[in-house]
C-alpha cells in the first residue's frame, strides 16, 4: 500500500513538472554540501571514496588503479567547474595526480578509460595542464594494446580469458572507454586511436544487441578468427536479461560515439537502446538493477543506471535534429533527475554521498542497494549538462 501511495505521489510530481523547468542549481548546491562533508573524511589523496553500504555511514575507499578510482576526482572537477572556487581546484588536483602512474602504466583492463578520462580528462578540460594531456595520451596508447584487429574490439577483461575460458571478451561497458581514444587522437595522439575506437563501436553495434536492442553484457569471441561465440552476462541476472547499467553504458557509449564520428548508424543504436530502456522503466523512472530480475517489484533499484542514462539523454537531446525526439529525451532526463533528487534517493543525512540505492554486483552480493561513487559522478555530470542547456551554453564547453 505504502509503495502504491509513493508511486502515485511520484507520478503526480512527474506530471506536475512537465510544464515547469526543472532547476538543477539546488541539487548542485546539495552536491557541493555533501562533497564538503566527504572531503573532511577523505584526507589521504591515495584513497578514493568508493561506496557506502546500505544503512551505513562509512565510506569504503579504493586505491588508484581500481576501475572506480577516477570518479571521486571527477566529481571534484565538476564541483570546481560549478563553483569556480580554487579550493576545489586544489582538491581535484590533489586527488588526480595519484592516478597518473596507474593510468599510464601497462593496461590491465579496458577500465583505464574510466580511470583516466573522468579524473585526468576533466582536469585537462578545465585547466589545460600539459602534464594531464601527456598522461591522457599515454593512457590511450596503453589501453590500445588491448585491441584485437582480428575481432575488431578491445579485450575488456584479460583476467577472464583463462578463468572463464573467454578467449576474447568484450563487455558493453567498454564502449565508455572509447571517449579517451577519440580524445587522444584529436589532441596529439596517433590517428590509429581514432580508427580502433571507431572499429570497436562498429563491431559492438553488429554483435552486442538482441533484435529489440537490449544489450548483452559480455560477448565472447574467438581471438584468432574473430568469430562471435556467444553472449553472456557477468553482472546481470541471466544471459538473456537486460542488465540495467549495461543498457545505460550502451546508451551513453553510442551517443558519445555518434558525437565523435557523426556516423548516423551510431545515432540509430543510441536511439534504439534508449527506446527500450524508456519503454520498460517503472513510473518513477529508476530501473530495477536488471529489467528482468524475477522478484520485481521487490528487487533493488539501480540509481547509477538512472544517472548514467540521464546524462546520456541530455547529450542525445542536443545531438538529435528531430524536434520531437529532442523533447522526449530532455523530458525523460529531467524526470529521472527529479526522482533522483527526491528524499527517496538523496542520501542527505544518512551518509555523505549524493545518492542512495545503487547496485554494483548483485550476483556477487556486493554493493547491493548501496551508495556508489559512479552514480554520484553521472548525477552531477547530468545536473551540469542540464544547467548548461538551460543557460543556452554548449554542454561541450571546455571540451
Ligand atoms: N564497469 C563495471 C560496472 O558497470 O559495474
Amino acid at each position: 500500500m505504502k509503495q502504491l501511495i509513493a508511486l502515485f505521489i511520484t507520478s503526480l510530481l512527474l506530471t506536475g513538472c512537465r510544464n515547469k523547468e526543472y532547476n538543477p542549481d539546488t541539487d548542485l548546491d546539495y552536491c557541493v554540501a555533501q562533497a564538503t562533508k566527504t572531503i573532511s573524511l577523505a584526507q589521504d589523496y591515495n584513497r578514493m571514496p568508493n561506496s557506502v553500504d546500505a544503512g551505513k555511514q562509512d565510506w569504503r575507499f579504493t586505491l588508484p588503479g581500481s576501475w572506480t578510482c577516477g570518479f571521486w576526482p571527477g566529481i571534484l572537477w565538476y564541483i570546481y567547474e560549478y563553483s569556480k572556487d580554487p579550493q576545489w581546484l586544489a582538491k581535484a588536483d590533489s586527488f588526480t595526480y595519484p592516478i597518473i602512474p596507474a593510468a599510464t602504466g601497462p593496461a590491465r583492463s579496458h577500465d583505464v578509460g574510466f580511470m583516466a578520462y573522468c579524473s585526468i580528462g576533466n582536469g585537462y578540460r578545465l585547466t589545460g595542464n600539459p602534464v594531464y594531456k601527456q598522461a591522457l595520451i599515454q593512457a590511450a596508447d596503453s589501453v590500445a594494446r588491448l585491441f584485437n584487429p582480428q575481432v575488431g574490439t578491445f579485450l575488456s577483461w584479460p583476467n577472464m580469458v583463462k578463468k572463464m575460458d573467454w578467449p576474447h571478451n568484450t563487455i558493453i561497458d567498454n564502449m565508455m572507454n572509447m571517449e579517451l581514444l577519440f580524445w587522444a587522437s584529436k589532441n596529439g595522439g596517433d590517428q590509429r586511436l581514432y580508427d580502433i575506437a571507431y572499429k570497436h563501436a562498429e563491431t559492438t553495434m553488429n554483435n552486442h544487441f538482441r533484435s529489440d536492442y537490449s544489450a548483452y553484457h559480455v560477448i565472447v569471441y574467438n581471438d584468432s578468427t574473430g568469430e562471435r561465440i556467444k553472449g553472456v552476462t557477468h553482472q546481470g541476472y541471466a544471459d538473456e536479461t537486460m542488465w540495467a547499467r549495461g543498457q545505460a553504458w550502451a546508451i551513453y557509449g553510442f551517443t558519445m560515439s555518434y558525437r565523435e564520428t557523426k556516423d548516423s548508424r551510431f545515432l540509430d543504436v543510441a536511439q534504439q537502446t534508449t527506446d527500450i530502456f524508456l519503454k520498460r522503466l517503472p513510473v518513477d523512472m529508476i530501473p530495477y538493477w536488471d529489467f528482468d530480475a524475477p522478484g520485481i517489484p521487490n528487487e533493488p533499484r539501480d540509481a547509477s543506471a538512472a544517472a548514467i542514462t540521464a546524462s546520456a539523454l541530455l547529450e542525445l537531446s542536443v545531438l538529435t535534429t528531430d524536434q520531437a525526439k529532442m523533447k522526449v529525451y530532455r523530458q525523460a532526463a529531467e524526470k529521472i533527475l527529479l526522482t533522483l533528487s527526491s528524499d527517496s534517493y538523496h542520501s542527505g543525512n544518512q551518509n555523505t554521498s549524493f545518492l542512495l540505492h545503487s547496485v554494483g554486483h548483485k550476483p556477487n552480493n556486493s554493493e547491493v542497494d548501496a551508495s556508489i561513487i559512479y552514480a554520484d559522478y553521472y548525477y552531477i555530470e547530468a545536473l551540469l549538462r542540464l544547467k548548461k542547456i538551460q543557460e543556452g551554453k554548449s554542454i561541450y564547453e571546455n571540451l
